[in-house]
């Protein structure tokens, strides 16, 4: 019996790569997904990479009554959450909508696992809970600043909700930084519903003539080129994270109840390095133009990688130019599949 593992927004980027990753390491992904972000066609792409259709519930993490006859049907030995909204700009605009979702949501979770004993946590955590870090590259002990966008604050305070539940709850909070690429088959990859907020998905439409040219949000910064830096991590890379630490709980490795991993890959680059270096890799033309500051941005955040590689045991394997190649070769798909 293979043991049972309830993916929160499964069917999404992030998730729906750790679902392969779960598939691949012999766990029983278990999805949960309201589709506020992705199709119901993952279900079928998946299908195409693990052998068959995972089983999907449609619905909200906010429905408690759902959950609890998913927690009761499946008895998971653990829950790996990845529904919320996650994009810095939108959430400026919409903060409402993001504590509802994100901080409502993770409530509504934590409810039904305390009222099914159900004790193991992976948290989908982020690097905006650093603000802009006085020191870089972040460690996991670096001060946390104020959150920079009502995104940012909405992972802080599941990171604080969490960690105020250890007396019966197990998390290993992972701090993802900028999760990019797609599958190598390109069956799978990133596909926001609507205008993408984020760089590389609106990049690679812009490159296939879906959208407009990429507006760079600012060229400005005190940063060697002006445009902001971030750590890029491989979407396969991140998901292979989550099956590290979910061993981990499952195993007890953990040394407390609540422990926290940076998942990137300890390297900075810039919007305009990202732009050269997939035109470079890609031997395409990205068409682009300086535009005004995104409020909610920090101007510069990369990983210091040491823990999660010396206590996870795990590291990025893939570097930009993979990243950057998976993430077009997806988008030449969809652009053949349109
Ligand atoms: C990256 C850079 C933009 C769009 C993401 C996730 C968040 C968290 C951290 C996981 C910024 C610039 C963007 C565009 C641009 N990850 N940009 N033009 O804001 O760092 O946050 O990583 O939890 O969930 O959203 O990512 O891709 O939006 O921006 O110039 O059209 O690209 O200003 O400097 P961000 P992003």
């Amino acid at each position: 019996m293979k043991q049972k593992i309830l993916v929160t927004g499964g069917l999404g980027f992030i998730g729906s790569h750790t679902v392969v990753a779960l598939h691949e390491s012999g766990f029983e992904p278990i999805i949960i997904d309201n589709l506020s972000n992705t199709n119901i066609d993952v279900i079928d792409r998946l299908e195409k990479l693990i052998g068959y259709k995972p089983q999907t519930v449609i619905g909200d993490v906010n429905d408690l009554k759902l959950l609890d006859s998913l927690f009761q049907k499946h008895k998971p030995e653990a829950t790996i959450h990845f529904a919320a909204f996650k994009a810095v700009g939108e959430s400026v605009e919409k903060p409402l909508e993001y504590y509802k979702n994100n901080v409502g949501g993770l409530l509504s979770l934590l409810e039904i696992m305390k009222k099914n004993n159900s004790q193991n946590i992976v948290f989908s955590s982020s690097c905006t809970v650093y603000g802009e870090p006085d020191e870089i590259p972040v460690k996991e002990t670096t001060k946390t600043k104020p959150a920079e966008s009502p995104y940012g604050a909405t992972k802080q305070m599941g990171e604080v909700i969490l960690k105020d539940n250890q007396n019966w709850l197990n998390t290993q909070c992972l701090r993802y930084f900028n999760p990019i690429g797609a599958h190598h088959t390109g069956i799978i990859g990133e596909l926001p519903l609507g205008v993408p907020n984020n760089l590389i998905p609106y990049l690679t439409q812009a490159v296939a003539g879906i959208r407009g040219e990429l507006t760079v949000h600012g060229s400005d910064y005190d940063t060697p080129d002006g445009t902001c830096i971030r750590d890029y991590i491989h979407v396969v890379d991140l998901a292979e994270a989550h099956v590290h630490a979910l061993k981990r709980l499952l195993n007890q490795q953990f040394e407390t109840n609540f422990e926290v991993f940076n998942v990137g890959t300890g390297n900075g680059s810039s919007v305009l390095e990202v732009i050269e270096t997939f035109e470079k890799v890609n031997n395409i033309k990205v068409p682009h133009k300086m535009g005004p500051r995104r409020p909610g941005d920090v101007v510069k955040v990369w990983a210091e990688t040491t823990k999660v590689e010396t206590i996870l045991g795990w590291r990025a394997k893939k570097d930009l130019n993979d990243m950057l190649k998976d993430a077009w070769h997806w988008q030449s798909l969809q652009k053949a599949n349109t």
